[in-house]
């Protein structure tokens, strides 16, 4: 029997085991944008340590980053292999509407072939399905590379301190490729290699007017409200096509090539297969592009979040003093998150009323990111999905962030390959995320595969 199948057989023997573990993993609430849940941020990297150690990683660590700590690991043991640098998170998105959830977010239920809990395809699931592929190699043999890892606790809230960590710890990062699995695929029986990313601004946008609340009745009609004020700001940064109208908000973006139209209209996500997975009545958004295009090359604007007035149970006759809305742009090339905020403020210099005051606080940015998929690593992992899948990968471009992958490119000289068993309707940063566990499992065999084909 070959070492990769030697592995295989013992993953297979294990995934009961694996299963546990990672319930136990999905127990921590490690919800890094809440500062009350800072604890449970540091038990998760604390868990992820000791699992770590406990497959045989060495000099592992918790690096201070200034917000959650990152957590790293080694295994170099093999001079003259090349070295796999292993990118997870173990951070998790809040957990509301909690309402909606059909089982508690962080007791992880198995349900038929999915495993229900927050994080677990986003992506604890993913950084499991990893480990115990190093495990199951582990184990049974010798491993065929050498090994990093960078676990971090920020990316669900833009990796706000990775910019700043990475340029002082570049050699400790240093390594030939990056498995980053946090990425998803296309569904179960299409294997995907992603290539692109999108970035990200994110800002909160305040409209205040009357120094208090104010009854409607006697003054509504004479004062501005807020909310109104607010929403019809909103209103105006998109026109009829779903184009944004920020000034030269498009004025940096790469133009989508014919040959990149071509490839995208072969993928098979569809119009209709979008219709079916958000459960919409029609598709929205510029009608010169198609759905895959508009979420993988096009940039949007998008409100997350919008909060003024009385929202609790039966009415009250209130104009409210303010109004707020959560606002993030995802961003394509060549946009830089710094000239976003600049075109958001000037779009509300020039719309905005006299009859508020605006505010624009920006909370975090992550840059885009376009990875080569000429490398080793890619091909390797083609390779292994490919032996494991029956089928070569589909390669597309998508419309979610990962910030470290452009600041590896950067900062340290890594390429990533973005894979990873997470799929579209896991419900990620939703209620009741789920995992795929026959994904899982094809995942850490196709994680086996590529450390072998790797060296
Ligand atoms: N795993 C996702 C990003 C993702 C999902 C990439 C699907 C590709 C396919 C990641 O955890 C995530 O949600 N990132 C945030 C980052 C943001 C806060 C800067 C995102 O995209 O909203
Ligand atoms: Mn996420």
């Amino acid at each position: 029997m070959s070492d990769a199948n030697k592995a295989i057989e013992y993953a297979h023997k294990n995934h009961g085991r694996f299963t546990k573990e990672l319930s136990e993993f999905l127990k921590i609430e490690s919800i890094s944008t809440d500062d009350a849940y800072k604890p449970e941020v540091e038990k998760a990297a604390n868990w992820a340590a000791d699992h770590l150690r406990g497959i045989g990683i060495e000099n592992v660590k918790l690096l201070p980053t200034g917000g959650h700590p990152v957590v790293y690991g080694d295994w170099l043991k093999k001079p003259g292999a090349p070295t796999v640098l292993i990118y997870g998170h173990y951070d998790v998105q809040p957990v509301d509407p909690i309402e909606l959830w059909e089982s508690s977010p962080f007791e992880a239920v198995v349900k038929g072939d999915y495993l229900f809990a927050r994080g677990s395809s986003d992506m604890k699931g993913q950084v499991m399905a990893t480990l115990n592929a190093v495990e199951s190699i582990m184990r049974t043999g010798d491993f065929p590379v050498n090994l990093k890892f960078l676990l971090e606790g920020e990316e669900e809230i833009g990796s706000l301190n990775m910019g700043g960590f990475l340029p002082k710890h570049k050699d400790l990062f240093k390594a030939d490729f990056c498995l980053n699995p946090d990425a998803g695929a296309i569904s179960a029986d299409e294997p995907t290699i992603t290539f692109g990313l999108r970035g990200l601004a994110y800002f909160e946008v305040h409209v205040s007017g009357p120094a208090r609340d104010l009854h409607s009745g006697l003054f509504g009609g004479t004062v501005h409200n807020p909310a109104q004020a607010l929403a019809e700001l909103i209103a105006g940064m998109h026109d009829s096509n779903g184009t944004i109208t920020l000034p030269g908000f498009y004025d940096s973006v790469r133009p989508v090539t014919d040959q990149e139209r071509e490839a995208t209209a072969k993928l098979p996500t569809t119009p209709e297969s979008y219709l079916e997975q958000t459960g919409v009545p029609a598709l929205w958004g510029e009608k010169e592009y198609t759905p895959a295009l508009r979420t993988g090359s096009r940039p949007t604007l998008e409100v997350n979040g919008l909060l003024s007035g009385w929202t609790g149970p039966g009415s009250k006759t209130v104009l409210p003093a303010r109004a707020m809305a959560k606002i993030s742009c995802r961003l394509v090339p060549d946009q830089d998150p710094a000239v976003v905020q600049k075109q958001l403020i000037q779009y509300l210099e020039e719309h905005a009323p006299k009859t508020i005051i605006w505010e624009v606080k920006p909370l975090h940015d992550s840059p885009w990111a376009i990875t080569d998929i000429n490398t080793n690593g890619v091909r390797a992992m083609a390779a292994a999905m490919e032996t494991v899948w029956g089928r070569k990968p589909l390669y597309r471009r998508e419309g979610g962030s990962i910030g470290v992958v452009a600041m590896l490119q950067n900062i340290c000289g890594v390429e990533s390959g973005l894979v990873g068993g997470g799929l579209p309707d896991d419900n990620i940063h939703s209620p009741n995320e789920r995992m795929h566990l026959p994904t899982w499992h094809k995942n850490m065999d196709a994680f086996i595969h590529f450390f072998f084909n790797m060296k």
